[in-house]
């Protein structure tokens, strides 16, 4: 890592440092993490850290069309000054963090990029990607089945957006919760109640509780600012 680089020092709308923790040290030797959408990296650059200070043999999988998300303008415009990507700040990025060799980048969609992967072939994959309805839901059918037993499905935005909770509810019906860290997470079977259970206590989770329309405004704001 580039001395007094620091994750921070990239712009995004990470708010989720204790999940991201939490998958790490679930996992075992030789399991693959899976971040959908990562933008120019500030999640990334987090993960990828804690991954290298755990001593475990890990690899990060990192899914995204590096166009922005198509819906959301601010992203749309920054990939055009960018000259039409934003791979090439996320990997100057990934070199400056010093995590690199942990990472594997995937330049697809996000539905492509778990059609090529085998089922069960991950612990942990969280999706941060296209927040809409329909793409959330999709994106939540195309990676459920390849987490692992005992593993994770996770993704961002629960109260930023109603349309992600919606359809999360309408995936995952009662097998999820939410955390102040504003994600929901899904643990893959094994034991589907205790483990919900023991995320509550880590992660300070409660259950299936859409945000208040104040606590969604005052989370967009927040997200503008990190991007300013
Ligand atoms: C909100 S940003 C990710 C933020 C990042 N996780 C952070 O915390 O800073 C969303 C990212 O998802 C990507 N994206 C949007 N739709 C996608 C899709 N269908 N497939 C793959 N990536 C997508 C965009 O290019 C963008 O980089």
């Amino acid at each position: 890592m580039k001395r007094g680089f620091s994750y921070k020092s990239i712009p995004g709308w990470f708010t989720f440092p204790k999940l991201y923790q939490l998958a790490v040290a679930d996992a075992r030797e030789g399991d693959v993490l899976v971040e959908v959408g990562a933008w120019a990296g500030r999640s990334t650059a987090f993960l990828g850290r804690a991954v290298k200070e755990s001593g475990k043999k890990l690899r990060v999988l990192v899914v995204d069309t590096f166009q922005g998300s198509p819906n959301e303008q601010e992203m749309v415009s920054a990939v055009k000054l960018l000259g039409g990507s934003i791979r090439g700040l996320f990997e100057t990025n990934m070199r400056l963090a010093g995590i690199s060799e942990v990472l594997e980048i995937r330049q697809a969609r996000s539905v492509d990029a778990a059609g090529s992967l085998p089922d069960r072939s991950c612990s942990f994959v969280f999706i941060d990607a296209d927040h809409r309805y329909q793409a959330v839901r999709a994106d939540i059918r195309a990676w459920r089945k390849k987490v692992r037993p005992g593993g994770m499905l996770a993704g961002h935005d629960c109260y930023t957006y109603p349309e992600v909770f919606a359809a999360v509810r309408d995936e995952l019906g009662r097998d999820f919760i939410t955390t102040d860290e504003n994600v929901w997470i899904h643990p893959v079977r094994a034991g589907v109640r205790s483990k919900q259970k023991a995320l509550a206590k880590v992660t300070g989770g409660t259950r299936q509780k859409p945000g208040s329309r104040s606590r969604r405004r005052e989370e967009a704001e927040s997200c503008h600012k990190l991007f300013q």
